[in-house]
């Protein structure tokens, strides 16, 4: 079955065909220069970003294949940015009319979750993965460890009460005058940086539940460098990075361990932005390790980020079991949604 997907849920303007999940084009215009004076997404800028952007991006999707090809259209419902999930929404409805497609609505995180499962166009890499999977996503929208038994039955186990990991990564990347988005920028400071360099807690590492939280971390961070010199920051950036970017992964790899023990999957998962982390990878390969259980990430880097091949994915289980929108008029977006 080929799905032609749109997401348009935070700042990528994103469109692919996927065949039975596997990639058949997969188109990813990223606005990030946009917000780079900003420090962070702006919601309205992001709306007009993408109406500039989708009718281009799809049709570069769409070219390769043609229309005649594509069986049905997915389309990111929620969660995101209500103005930005808009535009991705009202295109999904127009194109389903103007080419008589079934149309149907898709959850951002899950496509998160199932991205592991995606393949090149010949169906490789080819992993033989066994269910249940525990899968950490970690980006700057969302952190969860989510348990899937089986394709289209999940269970959110543990998830970030307030900010999200990349998230605390970009503040903490202004807090110390450093751009935007922050996640890789720290990442490449702290490989020359040591972590002891300040002690920040670990947060809710005493919580019995598998919950995180980022925003106590950040403000422990602010603290420690409010009154030092901007020639003192600098000094020690890479220490500061390093010690930051730690604090962070003890924290998710301390709650998935804890998940591993009491929930015994048979294989892992790691997506989301913030995998692009070659440090958080290998932890992640470590204990992965410790526990004797197979992990599996993203096949290529693009994928770890927003992207619509993931939401292609999904798109093809749904329609598998014939879960199409049956009243176009009555689709909206869902900016909350619940996985
Ligand atoms: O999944 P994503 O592309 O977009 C959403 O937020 O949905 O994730 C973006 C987040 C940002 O917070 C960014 O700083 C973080 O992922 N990120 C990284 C790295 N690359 C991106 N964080 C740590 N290390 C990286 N190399
Ligand atoms: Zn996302």
């Amino acid at each position: 079955m080929i799905i032609l997907a749109i997401d348009t849920s935070c700042d990528d303007t994103c469109a692919a065909v996927v065949n039975d999940g596997k990639i058949i084009t997969n188109v990813i215009s990223s606005q990030v220069d946009l917000y780079k004076e900003w420090g962070g997404v702006v919601p309205n800028l992001a709306k007009r970003a993408h109406l500039d952007r989708i009718d281009k991006v799809v049709q570069r999707a769409v070219n390769k294949i043609g229309w005649d090809k594509i069986d049905v259209i997915g389309v990111t419902q929620g969660p995101g940015l209500s103005p930005a999930l808009g535009v991705g929404v009202n295109k999904a409805k127009e194109l389903a009319i103007k080419h008589g497609k079934k149309l149907t609505a898709i959850n951002h995180i899950e496509g998160h979750i199932l991205s592991p499962l995606l393949t090149n166009s010949k169906g490789k890499p080819s992993n033989d993965i066994k269910f249940p999977i525990l899968v950490l996503t970690v980006s700057g929208g969302h952190t969860k460890i989510v348990r899937i038994a089986k394709i289209g039955k999940y269970r959110v186990v543990g998830e970030t009460l307030d900010d999200a990991g990349g998230e605390a990564l970009d503040k903490a990347s202004k807090m110390m005058g450093l751009g935007y988005p922050g996640g890789p920028i720290v990442e490449k400071l702290a490989k020359k940086g040591k972590a002891e360099f300040i002690k920040l807690p670990i947060p809710m590492k005493q919580s019995k539940d598998l919950n995180m939280s980022f925003s106590g971390l950040k403000t422990a961070f602010y603290y420690t460098i409010k009154d030092w010199s901007k020639t003192k920051v600098i000094k020690n950036i890479e220490n500061l990075s390093a010690s930051f970017q730690k604090a962070v992964f003890d924290s998710l790899i301390f709650k998935f361990n804890k998940a591993i023990n009491l929930y015994k999957p048979k294989s892992l998962f790691g997506t989301g932005g913030v995998m692009n982390n070659k440090t958080l990878k290998n932890e992640l390969r470590k204990l992965a390790r410790k526990e004797k259980l197979p992990i599996f990430f993203p096949f290529k880097k693009e994928l770890n980020g927003d992207n619509a091949a993931m939401i292609g994915l999904v798109a093809y289980y749904k329609a598998l079991k014939g879960g199409f929108v049956e009243n176009l008029n009555k689709l909206d977006r869902e900016p909350r949604m619940e996985l």
